[in-house]
């Protein structure tokens, strides 16, 4: 796979804005002493007001405080879901009155929040609606899948769905013909997990004019037989040819998406994502920011925010976050070469915004490493907090630079070894070989680590 292409595909910076619910009291993170490089903003009104009275007592638990100087309590109080005081149950019981609600854990296990440092959430929840083939092992099992789905559907709508991996039922990739005879009315757009390549079905290549004549389109291939007819697969920008002819999802969909992904989250303790949103090869830069006004700024108004969501933004967008007066014309960014890619960055760091460049593979984190160190050498060292997103596979010598630039790595252990061919030569692909390798490494570095799933390319299942 191309390495510009790739970096292309993923160039981000974060719009500073944090959604969230006042239950989820930035003081609660204090209290439990959450690593301080993390962008939790502390009111200092919040930090002088303590309220005395506790609404809740949570006994007999095993709670987990992440300070050293008490590593685990088995009793908290809390007033207006901030955490007053931890301890045993006579300390805390001291902060009850009447109306004091008491609830015993019964030896449960309660830790903080987690926090997803990659995630995509809209996409996630609107793939929660779809056909979900994450960790399909058999062909069967994936035409089946379809099936049901062509059950349940209207003649001639979309069937849209993804997460497969070839990988797992061998290697040999899927076609069109696997699902032509039990799709004969209905469209059929399948993504890969990674987001980088998809199957069509015969009809909805025909309704793309997607054919034996049409040209690969730089940056993409329209994978064919021998005898020169699309198969069905379409990688990276070849998959811009099919994804206009699917109908937009609607307002009101979207923001379904956006309360059913939350909720999935909460049910497994997550309550905070760093989210980058849906932006992928092939689609629209704009797509974030209608996002953001018609869903994000719609759940913030109508208290329906229920998790922290740090959002990123196109890079090529940049420059609506943070306008330069004398040069309204720079938009920057249609093919993303490394001279190009560090001009932006240094563009961008006047704007102070942070910058996160997706970078799958040990030369691609390489290349990325070098941007940032040229950067902070031209101007100096500051508090940037540049991110990798996918630093999973790193050339020996490469998890050193992370602690010694104070790169963020942001990995996603599971992309482990579902990246693992097509990005790297250098390593093996044995599982545990790449962990123990990726994980001791970058942590002997000291390098910041941010963890996520990249769900919905990846779902957590805690
Ligand atoms: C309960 O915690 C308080 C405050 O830390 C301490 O002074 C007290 O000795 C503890 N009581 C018991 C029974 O451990
Ligand atoms: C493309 O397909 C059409 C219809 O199947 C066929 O007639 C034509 O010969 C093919 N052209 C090439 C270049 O393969
Ligand atoms: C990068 O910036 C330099 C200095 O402003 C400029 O000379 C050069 O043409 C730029 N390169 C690209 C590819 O835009």
């Amino acid at each position: 796979m191309n390495l510009y292409t790739l970096i292309s595909a993923s160039v981000v910076v974060v719009l500073a804005i944090f959604f969230s619910l006042p239950l989820l009291n930035p003081t609660y993170w204090l209290s439990l002493n959450l690593k301080s490089w993390l962008w939790i903003p502390i009111p200092s009104s919040s930090l002088s007001s303590s309220p005395v009275i506790a609404d809740l007592v949570v006994r007999n638990g095993v709670i987990y405080t992440s300070d050293e100087s008490l590593p685990f309590a088995d009793s908290m109080a809390i007033h207006n879901g901030r955490i007053l005081r931890l301890g045993n149950f006579s300390f805390v019981q001291e902060l009850a009155a009447d109306g004091t609600e008491e609830l015993d854990l019964g030896g449960k296990v309660v830790v903080p929040g987690f926090i997803d440092s990659h995630v995509h959430l809209i996409y996630a929840g609107l793939q929660m609606a779809r056909v979900e083939l994450h960790g399909i092992n058999k062909k069967d099992e994936f035409v089946r899948k379809i099936k049901e789905a062509v059950r349940n559907a209207k003649e001639g709508s979309w069937i849209l769905g993804g997460g497969w991996n070839n990988d797992l039922w061998g290697g040999e990739l899927p076609l069109a013909s696997w699902i032509d005879d039990i799709t004969p009315y209905n469209p059929v757009w399948l993504n890969r997990m990674d987001g980088h390549m998809g199957l069509a079905n015969s009809v909805a290549l025909k309704l793309s004019g997607i054919s034996n004549l049409t040209k690969d389109p730089e940056g993409g291939t329209i994978v064919r037989t021998v005898d020169g007819e699309p198969t069905g697969l379409l990688i990276d920008s070849a998959m811009k040819l099919l994804l206009p002819y699917i109908p937009e999802d609607t307002v009101n969909e979207r923001r379904e998406a956006l309360v059913g992904a939350t909720n999935h989250a909460l049910m497994r303790g997550v309550t905070t994502v760093v989210d980058f949103g849906r932006y992928y090869p092939g689609v629209s830069a704009e797509l974030p920011w209608e996002d953001f006004s018609d869903v994000y700024q719609w759940a913030d108004a109508s208290k329906k925010m229920m998790i922290r969501v740090c959002l990123f933004f196109p890079m090529e967008t940049w420059l609506r976050l943070h306008p330069y007066a004398d040069e309204p014309h720079n938009y920057g960014l249609q093919v993303t070469e490394s001279e190009i890619l560090y001009n932006i960055t240094m563009a961008s760091e006047k704007s102070g915004l942070q910058v996160a460049i997706h970078a799958i593979g040990d030369r691609a984190n390489d290349l990325i490493l070098d941007i940032y160190e040229s950067v902070v050498s031209t101007n100096g060292m500051r508090d940037r907090r540049f991110r990798i997103e996918h630093a999973q596979h790193l050339a020996p010598g490469a998890a050193a630079r992370f602690g010694r630039q104070g790169i963020v790595a942001s990995v996603q252990p599971l992309h482990l070894l579902g990246d693992a061919d097509t990005a790297t030569k250098k390593l093996g692909t044995d599982r545990a070989q790449k962990e123990s390798y990726l994980f001791r490494s970058l942590l002997a570095s000291n390098a910041p680590l941010a963890f996520g799933s990249d769900w919905p390319c990846c779902c957590f299942r805690l």
